[in-house]
């Protein structure tokens, strides 16, 4: 029988991250730095990742399926082979405003109005970024682009690796059929301070938490729109940052999932 590890750091973290009434002052004072500090609540409350002087290419406005939500919910199937076809820019389009789309207006940190989303993020802080790897989307040529949510655009943040993206790819990914058969890839990379200036030690919680909420409306829109999905967490940290253009240490990558359709 394998040892028991006793000082499993994930154990450690989670306990180091309760709420605790004995701890509520020590808590309490990343609340209020954060709330007394002007700067740091406006830095927060546009939290959209964005290229002052890269071009944006808008998407076209999703056409959300006539499924009712009983059969789409129901219909959510994780499966490794995503089919080799492609995907058009509608079925992206409604995978991302599915994932993390404008909804509406809300409070934001700094009290002013921001844009609500479909997910829900703790404070309305948003720490998580869309990037996109598409290797068989009609309209869009390979390469790594940004979800922007406020314009529902993309902005092209690197082009394809030399390589090619699909071969960039199999090396990131373990399965490596799913990584054939996937017509793209969404990594949502998390940058970790723009939880954190309000939560401390458990806004690393949060973070991964939202990454669920966020994966979740993608599968259930690519479900109602016979899109093939799966949740994706089997890829290699490092390699994939690197592809993406991320640090691993301020922003990382938390979580994925891939997207395909038969081939026609
Ligand atoms: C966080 C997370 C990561 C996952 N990573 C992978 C993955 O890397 N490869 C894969 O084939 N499935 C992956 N899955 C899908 C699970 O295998 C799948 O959800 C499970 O078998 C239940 O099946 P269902 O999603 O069809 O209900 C992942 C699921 C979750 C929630």
């Amino acid at each position: 029988m394998a040892p028991v590890a006793l000082d499993d750091p994930a154990e450690l973290y989670h306990a180091a991250s309760k709420l605790e009434p004995a701890l509520a002052a020590l808590q309490l004072a990343e609340l209020r730095r954060f709330a007394a500090e002007p700067a740091l609540r406006a830095a927060a409350s546009r939290p959209v990742r964005r290229h002052p002087y890269r071009a944006a290419s808008k998407l076209p406005a999703p056409a959300w399926p006539e499924l009712s939500l009983r059969d789409a919910v129901n219909a959510r199937r994780s499966t490794s082979q995503l089919g080799g076809g492609a995907l058009s820019l509608d079925d992206l389009s409604l995978l991302l405003a599915a994932a993390s789309g404008i909804t509406g207006t809300i409070e934001g940190p700094a009290g002013t109005p921001i844009s609500g989303r479909v997910a829900p993020s703790g404070g309305g802080l948003f720490p998580l970024d869309l990037y996109v790897l598409p290797v068989r989307c009609s309209g869009l040529s390979e390469g790594v682009y940004r979800y922007d949510p406020e314009r529902h655009a993309l902005e092209q943040v690197a082009g394809s690796p030399a390589e090619g993206l699909g071969n960039a790819l199999a090396r990131c990914i373990y399965q490596q059929e799913l990584a054939a058969s996937a017509a793209l890839v969404v990594a949502l990379v998390a940058t970790f301070a723009r939880s954190r200036v309000k939560y401390g030690p458990r806004a690393y919680r949060h973070v991964l938490l939202e990454a669920g909420h966020v994966v979740q409306g993608a599968l259930v829109a690519g479900a109602a729109a016979g899109i093939r999905t799966v949740p994706l967490g089997g890829y290699l940290d490092r390699e994939l940052e690197r592809l993406l253009g991320v640090d691993g240490v301020r922003e990382s990558v938390v979580h994925a999932f891939a997207a395909g359709r038969d081939e026609a």
